[in-house]
């Protein structure tokens, strides 16, 4: 078997094509702007990368984007305080606070400090509350995107097993939970998981969050499965995923790094903002 290979910049263009018309249409019907607040602090280089694409996609869309820059010396009050201005001007959607922050930078107060409605992250304590709860929520952008990718295929997740590699907060927990609500059956694994290839073997969707280069392996994987690859190592061959390319030779589908993912989560952080707007105009 060769995997089809899930093309992100492919979907997320059809995602961001959707999100711009119906940008246009919002603004026409409210006479309003649609403006996300992007804050990065200090000089993480993967960061900037990340942060410029995404203002790019704003533009793109017709988002308004404010994009700061601190520095990384940037005390946390100082931090708090921009979020807090940020969150109190009407004219700002979205509030987004690049990660990972320097050290002396408490993350989980940081996030606390943007207004729920105002989270396009879907990492504000309450949105990922509403996530578990089944509640209507802004969900976090990558795992939403995975979810998109998936749904692209025409396949239902529905009864399959969905085994998810990694349980970060980002990523992990919240991937789990929208697989979850779409009617798989769920599994978690992560550093301290015993027979790894056993549970992943098992898997009908394999999805990997762990930042181990090239760690899944053909071995690891069920003849037909969907391979999903959120890994983004910079490697001295470059960026590669977490998943061995040579899954390709088992997997019946199959994101590859870069093309895959990345641009399906800034699309999916396109979506959260016009849901933001959308929201604030009830
Ligand atoms: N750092 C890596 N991924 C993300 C993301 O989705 N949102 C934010 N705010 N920071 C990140």
């Amino acid at each position: 078997m060769t995997a089809v290979m899930l093309d992100g910049k492919a979907i997320s263009a059809k995602v961001k094509e959707s999100v711009k018309a119906e940008i246009a249409d919002f603004i026409e019907k409210t006479g309003k702007s649609v403006t996300l607040a992007v804050i990065r602090v200090g000089d993480n280089p993967a960061s900037e990368i990340y942060v410029r694409n995404k203002i790019r996609a704003c533009e793109a869309v017709g988002i308004r984007s404010l994009s700061i820059t601190l520095a990384g010396d940037t005390s946390e009050n100082e931090v708090l305080d921009k979020i807090q201005s940020l969150a109190a001007d009407k004219s700002v959607n979205g509030i987004l606070v690049q990660l990972p922050l320097p050290a002396h930078i408490n993350e989980n107060k940081i996030l606390l400090a943007i207004p729920k409605e105002k989270d396009v992250d879907g990492f504000h304590p309450e949105n990922v509350g509403d996530l578990v709860l089944g509640n209507p929520a802004i969900t976090a952008c990558t795992p939403s995107g995975v979810i998109e990718m998936i749904a692209s295929t025409g396949i239902s997740l529905c009864g399959k097993h969905a085994v998810v590699l990694g349980r970060s907060n980002i990523v992990g927990k919240p991937m789990a939970l929208l697989l979850l609500q779409q009617n798989a059956t769920v599994t978690v694994c992560h550093s301290k998981t015993q027979n790894l290839s056993e549970i992943t073997a098992q898997a009908d969707v394999l999805i990997a969050a762990i930042g181990k280069p090239n760690f899944v392996k053909k071995e690891m994987v069920k003849q037909g499965a969907i391979v999903v690859d959120v890994g983004i190592n910079r490697t001295e061959n470059g960026i590669v995923g977490d998943v061995d390319p040579a899954v390709q030779e088992v997997a019946s589908y199959l994101s590859p790094v870069p093309g895959g993912v990345g641009p399906m989560t800034i699309a999916m952080l396109m979506k959260n903002t016009l849901i933001a707007a959308r929201r604030q105009c009830e």
